[in-house]
């Protein structure tokens, strides 16, 4: 049996990294991209993984890197679009010179991800396209204003994705955890409020808990994964609506005729 091939944006730490010990540990071939050079070098000596310097935000990386991963012709199971960052505070006090950048890594980077990606999952008999959400991407937190329109965003993007990979025979996902133990909890308001402080009353999971998430996808065949209380909560409130009118819509569009339907299957 061919080996099975899990690729990994900002997987060099957090739930990037504790994604890629797991796989790896089921016998996976892992590769994480980061930014972080260094990084990238700590995880490796920890886990048996191919590392790459890869900036999401970058168009011409996703090809490159993809292409070394999987082969020029090559196929990709599983694509976790995890690399992510976050504000805290209120928008109206935050700098607005910094908004583009988080725009850019956690939307631009999962709407390139989700391009680049696709022809090599379609070359897999059962390849899985998971994008981490957040619980706020089914409830926007006053001090999550920005990071929470990014993470609706993603939701947006993955539920379209859901049907329209449906031409390539691609499964889509969308992960949507509550508050995680890993560095991104440390981010400062512009008043230098640590999130971390504030959030300290909650429930908070750990990188293992969404690493758990991102298996149960890669074999399921469910849109939503909430990981937490909360978002658990809102999925189920919104679940049987939800999942009679995905499984309609699923319906609908595979029986359609696709004219734009790209050969890239073959
Ligand atoms: N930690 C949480 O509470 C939490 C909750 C819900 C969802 N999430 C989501 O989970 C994902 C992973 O977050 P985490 O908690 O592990 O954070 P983290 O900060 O521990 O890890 C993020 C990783 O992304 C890398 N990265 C940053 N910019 C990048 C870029 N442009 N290109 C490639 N890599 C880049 C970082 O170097 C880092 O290794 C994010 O999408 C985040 O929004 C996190």
């Amino acid at each position: 049996m061919t080996q099975q091939a899990i690729f990994i944006t900002g997987g060099a730490g957090g739930i990037g990294l504790a994604t890629a010990k797991l796989f790896r540990s089921h016998g996976w071939r892992v590769g994480i991209g980061d930014v972080d050079p260094a990084a990238l070098a700590r995880a490796a000596s920890q886990v048996d993984v191919e590392t790459f310097e890869h900036d999401v935000r970058d168009y011409a990386a996703w090809e490159n890197v993809l292409d070394q991963f999987c082969g020029a012709e090559g196929a990709l199971d599983v694509l976790v679009n995890n690399a992510g960052v976050l504000t805290f505070g209120f928008l109206d006090e935050q700098d607005p010179a910094t908004f583009a950048n988080v725009v850019d890594i956690n939307v631009k980077g999962v709407l390139f991800g989700s391009h680049a990606g696709v022809k090599r999952l379609a070359r897999s008999d059962n390849g899985c396209l998971v994008n981490i959400g957040s619980s706020a991407s089914l409830q926007a937190p006053p001090v999550l204003a920005l990071y929470a329109a990014t993470k609706f965003a993603v939701r947006g993007l993955s539920e379209a994705l859901d049907l329209a990979y449906l031409r390539h025979g691609v499964r889509v996902a969308c992960i949507e955890p509550f508050l995680v133990d890993t560095p991104m909890l440390d981010a400062d308001d512009p008043n230098g409020r640590n999130y971390r402080v504030a959030v300290q009353s909650q429930e908070v999971l750990s990188a293992d808990d969404v690493a758990a998430a991102v298996w149960q996808a890669a074999h399921g065949d469910d849109f939503h994964y909430p990981v937490g209380d909360l978002p658990r909560r809102l999925v189920s409130e919104l679940q049987d609506h939800f999942e009679a009118g995905r499984s309609q819509a699923r319906a609908n569009f595979a029986a359609r005729p696709q004219p734009d339907a790209s050969p890239i299957k073959s």
